[in-house]
């Protein structure tokens, strides 16, 4: 048996995910690789999560952008996303996680996929501001309860956790 003692690793808890991502994160070279792994290993072990990606906010001449970064799951068409567009602007700019239960039901909607029916956004905090987010589509309706929020919450707080310890000036001596 393996991942963590689970003969089906689709049922592991997400304490186990949890786990895996702190000891990646220990020894990941670049915020890019932990967020690929987070992508990666979410997308395989929870089914009903179809896409699962991150986007990473940054400062442009002509205002902030949500810029695609590492993601598991079909191609986007919306790899540069404006605060003001999208739930995934929605999350960013009020700095609080959005579940919406009813993709089609909620005007702010950017269609990734026709087979999208709900999603999870949360944003990802680094010294205290929103430095990204993590996106998570379902093909099913209401896929998002609590235990997926705190699972997508949690993955977001060790990446959010990874940026701060690469912003602090390292001591050489
Ligand atoms: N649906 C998102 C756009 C990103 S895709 O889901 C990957 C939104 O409404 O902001």
């Amino acid at each position: 048996m393996s991942e963590g003692g689970y003969k089906n690793s689709a049922r592991m808890p997400h304490k186990y995910l949890l786990n895996e991502f702190e000891d990646y994160a220990r020894s990941a070279a670049k915020a890019e690789s932990l967020m690929g792994y987070v992508s990666e290993r979410i997308h395989r072990h929870i089914p009903r999560y179809n896409w699962v990606g991150f986007y990473m906010l940054e400062r442009e001449a002509g205002g902030d952008m949500l810029v695609l970064g590492p993601f598991k799951g079909a191609p986007t068409p919306h790899t540069r996303i404006p605060l003001n567009q999208g739930i995934c602007g929605a999350s960013a700019s009020a700095g609080k996680t959005i579940v919406v239960d009813d993709v089609n039901s909620d005007p702010r909607y950017l269609a990734c996929s026709l087979e999208t029916k709900s999603e999870i956004v949360v944003p990802v905090f680094a010294n205290g501001k929103v430095a990204g987010e993590l996106d998570v589509d379902s093909h099913s309706a209401a896929a998002f309860g609590a235990e997926d929020r705190k699972l997508c919450e949690h993955a977001a707080a060790t990446v959010g956790r990874f940026l701060e310890r690469r912003s602090r000036p390292r001591r050489i001596l």
